[in-house]
């Protein structure tokens, strides 16, 4: 019995579940995806869909899952065969570990890159070099990429290996202030730029012309993303949450918090796009082709890039324990393998799947599925499929099988300053399915 309680392990404070949580919202997603997302998507518009998506699809998925988490105390597989013993459900928890399993094969390459460019700023950004090659320089370099990759997993297996509380509620507390500050400094630096208000416009005047099916899916994949839904991590996370902890309150300063980082994302690098004449959608490398020219036209600008790639790294790697916790968790409650272990083999493999994507961008330049490479492949299957899968079969088990009173009243404990009622249940059980249902089936309709 001890020796689960040590395994398991469980929050030391009120704000290490808040902060983790935070740790793994946070990350890649708010100052990576969400701007490149936003670019491919013509801006104002896709805000609107994206705010829309967060408050209403969002908010509903992310206090069922640290409710069933901690009802459960288990990891996402364990959690749906306690919760429903002797159904089929189980498997709604196997496609989270799956999706994890994807998901950070290719998030540890991004943060990879991360920790390459934290290096390069060092060095200074040079005045005047052409960003986007020297960005297409370093993706198609293998060698190089597949080194940080690697860096990067087995900086996240260490911490997953140390345990829970130790390793992540450490590190969050200090690192998320500084990485806040640094943003808004950017932000400030971005706006006042010459020719910046092209930007703010692109950013913030909607033009309802531009809507498209396509924002719709992509709106929902990024919520998903951002907030760290539809695959078990706040299931997990949650699992470790005591009593004490009012649920719907800290889902609400999660969502809060992530929603404030990306938005602030977008007023750092869109200003700057338009008064450096670049293009809004550039893809996955949006971020790394920008700021790195901002950087580089300003006083200090390689102290400041350096500080702010390596806050990137360590956001990212704040996010990508809590992916591979939800991976590490259900081997050690299912499969009874010892954490450490756990950690390193797990790791081992999703370094190898991570792999394929680094080549898609030299060897295997050649790959194309409907028209991707092979990252925006991982990525599709991953945020366009299978998180929205995860979201809508978690809302439906929330709704009617484990049904939303049992959710709304484990939520509501202890009284908090947010409490959910019938609303939520009507949330939960029609609206969030029927809407991510209904764009799921229209986008994989309009791809093939
Ligand atoms: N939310 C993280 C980010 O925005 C990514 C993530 C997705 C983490 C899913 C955990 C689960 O970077």
């Amino acid at each position: 019995m001890e020796n689960e309680v040590f395994e398991r392990g469980t929050w030391t404070s009120k704000l290490g579940f808040i902060l983790a949580a935070a740790g793994s919202a946070v990350g890649l997603g708010n100052i990576w995806r969400f701007p490149y997302v936003v670019g491919e998507n013509g801006g104002a518009l896709f805000l609107i869909i994206y705010l829309i998506a967060i408050f209403f699809i969002g908010y509903p998925v992310m206090v069922s899952e640290m409710a069933i988490g901690r009802k459960s105390n288990k990891n996402p597989v364990g959690a749906f065969k306690a919760l429903a013993p002797d159904t089929p459900w189980w498997l709604a928890g196997a496609l989270g570990v799956l999706t994890g399993f994807v998901i950070l094969s290719y998030y540890s390459v991004i943060g990879g890159w991360s920790i390459a460019y934290t290096l390069e700023a060092l060095g200074g950004f040079p005045e005047g070099a052409d960003f986007a090659s020297v960005f297409g320089e370093h993706i198609s370099n293998p060698g190089t990429v597949i080194l940080w990759h690697g860096v990067f997993m087995a900086i996240c297996v260490s911490i997953i290996g140390a345990g829970v509380v130790k390793g992540i509620q450490r590190a969050v507390k200090v690192l998320m202030p500084i990485l806040f500050v640094i943003l808004v400094f950017l932000v400030i630096r971005s706006v006042t730029l010459d020719g910046a208000g092209a930007g703010l416009e692109f950013y913030l005047a909607p033009n309802l012309g531009d809507i498209r099916l396509q924002s719709f899916t992509d709106a929902i994949a990024q919520a998903f993303f951002t907030l760290s839904l539809g695959m078990g991590a706040m299931i997990t996370y949650g699992s470790y949450l005591s009593d004490d902890d009012n649920i719907c309150d800290s889902a609400g300063f999660v969502l809060g918090l992530d929603t404030l980082i990306a938005i602030l994302a977008g007023f750092a690098i869109f200003p700057a796009v338009f008064a450096l004449g670049a293009t809004a959608d550039a893809g996955p490398g949006l971020t790394f082709m920008v700021l790195p020219e901002v950087f580089s036209e300003m006083p200090m600008g390689g102290f400041f890039g350096a500080v702010f790639f390596l806050l990137l790294t360590i956001a990212a790697v704040t996010s990508a324990i809590s992916l591979l916790e939800v991976v590490v968790s259900w081997m050690v409650d299912e499969k009874g393998w010892p954490r450490k272990k756990a950690a390193a083999v797990l790791g081992t493999l999703i370094f190898f799947v991570g792999i394929p994507p680094i080549l898609g961008y030299s060897v295997w330049s050649g790959f194309e599925f409907l028209g991707m490479d092979v990252l925006d492949t991982y990525d599709w299957f991953a945020n366009d499929i299978f998180l929205p899968l995860g979201g809508l079969l978690t809302a439906v088990f929330a709704g009617h099988v484990w049904k939303a009173k049992n959710t709304a009243e484990e939520a509501n404990k202890p009284k908090g300053n947010i409490s959910v009622g019938s609303i939520f249940g009507i949330m939960i059980k029609y609206i969030v399915p029927i809407a991510i249902g209904v764009v799921m089936v229209l986008n994989i309709a309009d791809k093939f």
